[in-house]
């Protein structure tokens, strides 16, 4: 049964991707977003119940527009920043930025283009992008199952705060951490690895602390998304700045939901508006202003507000009905990796999926090994760590990196030869890439 695209359904009824998914949530059709695909017969059904004409009758509506079947498919896998887009395209970087302020988006080269916009720039010049996951080999044992949906329960969700520089990203969340650590824990917490996790009455939410925009960018060229809320913080003194720009940009491009924090609202020069207009100026229109963006005033070096804040991460959090299975065998992402003197390899991962255990062989990028011990975010050793969870692992054979995905495999065998295979892989690339550069250099010699 062939499939079909949501943003092509969308394109052929004339709307953004955004307007087509909310309309088929009022027709209780859920999709994750505009990449998912639908079946080709429901697509034809939506497109008539939507009042486009069906396939057959839609490129009399699509006038002036390129025939889809005319588009030349480009296929890309990783980043799409304006420059890529620009060789992709045939075009130059600056012919690409101009179409994005035609479009009201100010970007500069290397900043990430979301596929929408990107294929409304291509489709104008008769391409259509087709971003690839990064190519996965077929490797015995490391197949993962599609969860049915009876299997699936609610999981936390795992937040980025990210922000411009000195805006407040680690009082922020110092003071989340203390207005909710327990009593007995109070003040004596220690901050063991680049996660938290805090329990708010019963709830639970698991905080990145890493992930500045580098990390960001670099797990999700990777093709590793693991926030599912993104906190901007603002410093209500200073408003918006270059990197709250690349962090509004960041969230965009990876389509997580944002939620503002405006910062220092203690201090005489906060003007909260000022932000708030400046914002909109970006695209982000706060629910006051009569956006759907949440804004919070906050102060984190005087706890104010922070309650409110963590509402309303609860509160986007369920709309988002983020949701695992807690009954197979792990997988995730990769948050740090380091070489410690005493325990040798460890790695900080968060559990997307499954419930990671001592004991368990992983394969981890490119390397593997057995889970020796785990500790949760306070230092302790735990046996178990369900979605959603960070953790430090021991046990790997080497260093992993992060954005690195990890996999619990049936056996220590398959664990140690998918490493094995992966690392060939690495190699054969490697070796392509100093072969090419030898023969570009020949080149220039002549
Ligand atoms: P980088 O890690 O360097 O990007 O900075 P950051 O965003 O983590 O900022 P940090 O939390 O280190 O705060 C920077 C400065 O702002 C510190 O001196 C904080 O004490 C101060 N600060 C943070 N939040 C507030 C606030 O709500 N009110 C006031 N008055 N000062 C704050
Ligand atoms: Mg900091």
């Amino acid at each position: 049964m062939s499939r079909t695209r949501v943003y092509k359904v969308a394109q052929e009824l004339g709307l953004s991707s955004k307007e087509l998914i909310e309309k088929l949530e009022e027709l209780d059709i859920n999709v994750t977003n505009h990449m998912s695909t639908i079946e080709a017969d429901e697509a034809e059904l939506i497109m008539e119940i939507l009042g486009g004409e069906g396939k057959s009758g839609s490129s009399e509506n699509n006038a002036g527009k390129e025939n889809e079947s005319d588009l030349e498919v480009i296929k890309f896998a990783g980043i799409l920043t304006v420059s890529e887009l620009a060789k992709l395209l045939g075009k130059t970087p600056a012919e690409i930025i101009t179409s994005l302020i035609k479009k009201g988006i100010m970007a500069t080269i290397n900043q990430e283009v979301d596929i929408d916009t990107a294929n409304e720039i291509a489709f104008e010049c008769g391409c259509e992008i087709e971003v690839e996951a990064e190519e996965e080999e077929e490797i015995e044992g490391l197949e993962i199952e599609e969860d049915k949906e009876e299997d699936l329960v609610y999981r936390s969700p795992i937040v980025t705060v990210m922000g411009h520089v000195d805006h407040g990203k680690t009082t922020l969340l110092d003071s989340i951490r203390n207005t909710n650590v327990t009593e007995k824990e109070a003040g004596g917490i220690t901050q063991h690895i680049g996660a938290s996790v805090v329990n708010i009455s019963g709830k639970k939410i698991t905080f990145l602390d890493t992930p500045g925009h580098e990390a960001f960018t670099s797990m999700r060229a990777r093709g590793a998304q693991v926030t599912d809320i993104a906190i901007l913080i603002v410093a209500a003194d200073d408003g918006i700045m270059p990197q709250t720009v690349e962090a509004i940009n960041h969230a965009k491009a990876a389509q997580v939901p944002i939620i503002v924090a405006i910062n220092k609202i203690d201090k005489p020069a906060a003007n909260p508006d000022r932000v708030k207009q400046e914002l909109s100026e970006h695209g982000l229109l706060v629910e006051d202003w009569g956006g759907d963006i949440i804004s919070v005033p906050v102060s984190a070096k005087q706890n104010e507000n922070i309650d409110t804040l963590l509402e309303m991460i609860l509160l986007v959090a369920e709309m988002e009905e983020l949701k695992a299975n807690p009954n197979r065998k792990a997988t995730g992402i990769v948050i740090e990796g380091e070489l410690d003197k005493g325990r040798g390899p460890v790695a900080t991962v968060v559990v997307q999926n499954g419930t990671l255990k001592v004991g368990d062989p992983v394969v981890v990028g490119s390397t593997y090994g057995k889970v020796r011990a785990m500790l949760d975010d306070k230092g302790k050793n735990v046996k178990k760590a369900g979605p959603a969870t960070p953790v430090e692992i021991l046990g790997l054979s080497d260093v992993p990196q992060a954005g690195d995905q990890f996999i619990v495999v049936g056996s220590d065998k398959i664990a140690r030869s998918v490493s094995e295979k992966r690392k060939d892989k690495i190699r054969a690339a490697q070796m392509k890439a100093s072969q090419k550069v030898s023969l570009d250099d020949l080149f220039q010699q002549m």
